[in-house]
């Protein structure tokens, strides 16, 4: 057990000795802020290594996805995130001592990001990745904060309140939620014997990567189900509409996740946000180019092969075989009595092609694809009506889109093409999607939990009221993706 794990442990008496039980450059780091008014990060140029460590261990975490408003200043905050009961916003995390966090000392910053603790002792929503971030090594947490405190510019720009009004501003139920869902930090310690690769890649996928953030299902105060394997079968299974995209399972299961999915497939997605079989879009394509294309080869190695070595899960569909009949079909162009199919033909072949197959690391095929087969249309209806880019990364720098086709086809238009891709080339998805549910979608709803949802609360239950829910329905990021205006590293 580190020095700080020890603190944590001892209670916040114990706290007050950690400048003497830390090393000399940290040490000389809290000074300059506990002493001074001055911005640290001013100061001194702090140990190098141990910032740039910080500033990779910030990829890791995608602290400026969050921490960062469309087209504004890194980590200066302010970017909104819709809640059913109002809007909160991101908060400055620069080294800003008015506006920022620059008078935070390294126990201050450690309770924020593993505890969600503000400086102040009020509970941060759990918006903020914390029970995630809560198995963080105290190595992570110190580069973290010698990176917040000396490789971050200070920007001077005022946290914006949330707007949402009392009763439901207070915060302390969040308190209460953190004590009942938020694991209480304590060191990431793999099960005993496990390989120290997967060991790397179950740290990184269930503490700073927070991949279950999306990818988990949540129960009924939207915690996540689980925050790793011991959860069984719910762990990564696949999460609810965030955005109005659903992050389908990362388990084994053949149709509905990566079963049919390599280590090398899982390595380049990650790096380059496109395979010959897969393309990253809303959400993911945003953590792809914010955070996953700047990991490591050693650490995404990691990834993939702690994802690979997860227990297998029931199949829930039984396995996918292609089925050529579609192509046939529209290659003879014999469409009558295919619903969706001329709209396909028209609009959508031109990429995908009549085999709904793909171009390679170009557009994505439609057949056999996770996403366009999940139980929740959402994401499927979604990606039609308001299109997508894929993300420009180091290794895949061309920025192909998926057009919009909210204005060319109507709603009802929409749901056919969309249950026509479901039921086509051997994808089995029920052919569920209405136009009532395409205009949700296009009205920035989700549509009805349809799976693993189900025990969610509504806007109404009490529950729903009394305790702030992190993610779900009603929630949104950003209102467009910003992939793109990324400072280059
Ligand atoms: C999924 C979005 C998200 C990610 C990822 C995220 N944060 Fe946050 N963070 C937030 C939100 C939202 C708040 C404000 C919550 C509130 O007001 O209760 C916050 C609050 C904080 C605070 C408290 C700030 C204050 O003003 O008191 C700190 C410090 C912080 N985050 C640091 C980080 C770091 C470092 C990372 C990366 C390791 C990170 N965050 C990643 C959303 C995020
Ligand atoms: C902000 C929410 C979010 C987070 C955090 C997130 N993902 Fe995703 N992920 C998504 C969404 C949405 C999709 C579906 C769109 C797509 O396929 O790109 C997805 C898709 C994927 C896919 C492709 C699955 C398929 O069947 O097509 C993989 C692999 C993946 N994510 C891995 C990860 C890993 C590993 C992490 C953690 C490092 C992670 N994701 C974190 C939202 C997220
Ligand atoms: C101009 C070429 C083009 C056309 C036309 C086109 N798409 Fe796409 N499509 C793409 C690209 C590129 C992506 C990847 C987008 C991304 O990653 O953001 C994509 C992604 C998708 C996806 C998500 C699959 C995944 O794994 O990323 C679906 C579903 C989809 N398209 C369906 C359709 C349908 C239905 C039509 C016709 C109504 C259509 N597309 C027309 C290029 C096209």
């Amino acid at each position: 057990m580190t020095s700080l794990e020890q603190k944590r442990r001892g209670g916040e008496t114990m706290i007050k000795g950690l400048k003497a039980a830390l090393g000399a450059a940290v040490a000389g780091l809290l000074a300059g802020t506990a002493l001074s008014a001055a911005p640290a990060y001013a100061q001194d140029a702090g140990d190098s290594d141990l910032v740039a460590k910080g500033a990779y261990v910030a990829r890791l975490g995608d602290c400026v996805a969050c921490h960062t408003d469309l087209h504004g200043k890194a980590f200066a905050g302010g970017l909104q995130i819709k809640t059913p009961i109002g809007a909160i916003y991101s908060t400055n995390i620069t080294p800003d001592p008015k506006t920022g966090i620059g008078n935070y000392t390294l126990e201050d910053f450690d309770k924020a990001i593993r505890r969600g603790v503000r400086k102040d002792g009020a509970s941060l929503y759990p918006a903020m990745p914390y029970p995630s971030f809560s198995r963080m090594s105290d190595d992570d947490i110190k580069a973290l904060y010698a990176y917040f405190m000396h490789g971050v510019p200070a920007v001077e720009q005022p946290d914006k309140p949330a707007d949402i009004s009392w009763p439901l501003s207070m915060r302390w139920p969040l308190a209460l939620w953190g004590k009942m869902f938020a694991p209480a930090p304590q060191a990431f310690t793999p099960a005993s014997g496990t390989d120290p690769v997967v060991a790397r890649g179950e740290y990184l996928v269930t503490g700073p990567g927070h991949c279950g953030a999306c990818h988990t299902p949540r129960g009924f105060s939207m915690q996540e189900k689980s925050y790793d394997a011991t959860g069984g079968a719910d762990f990564l299974a696949g999460g609810a509409p965030i955005d109005n995209w659903i992050a389908p399972s990362l388990r084994s299961d053949p149709v509905m996740g990566l079963g049919r999915w390599s280590e090398d497939d899982l390595v380049m997605f990650l790096r380059s946000g496109r395979l010959d079989h897969s393309a990253a879009f809303g959400g993911m394509a945003d953590v792809v180019a914010w955070s996953t294309q700047y990991w490591s080869e050693d650490d995404l190695r990691a990834t993939a092969k702690y994802l690979k070595s997860l227990p297998e899960v029931p199949k829930a569909k039984g396995d996918y075989t292609y089925d050529p009949a579609t192509a046939q079909a529209l290659d003879a162009g014999k469409t009558s009595g295919m619903t969706g199919a001329d709209i396909y033909v028209q609009q959508c072949s031109i990429c995908h092609r009549n085999d709904g197959g793909a171009v390679d690391r170009m557009f994505p095929p439609l057949a056999g694809n996770p996403v366009v087969v999940s139980d929740n249309p959402t994401s499927v209806a979604h990606i039609v009506a308001a299109g997508g880019v894929l993300p420009p990364t180091n290794w895949g720098p061309s920025a192909v889109a998926m057009p919009a086709y909210q204005k060319v086809l109507n709603d009802q238009q929409i749901a056919d093409v969309v249950n026509f891709i479901r039921t086509s080339w051997g994808n089995k998805a029920p052919a569920n999607l209405t136009a009532g549910d395409v205009a949700k979608v296009r009205g920035g709803q989700a549509i009805a939990n349809v799976r693993g949802w189900n025990d969610a609360p509504t806007k109404d239950s009490t529950w729903g009221v009394f305790i702030p829910q992190p993610y779900g329905p009603g929630w949104t990021f950003s209102p467009a993706t910003h992939a793109g205006v990324d400072n280059p590293q």
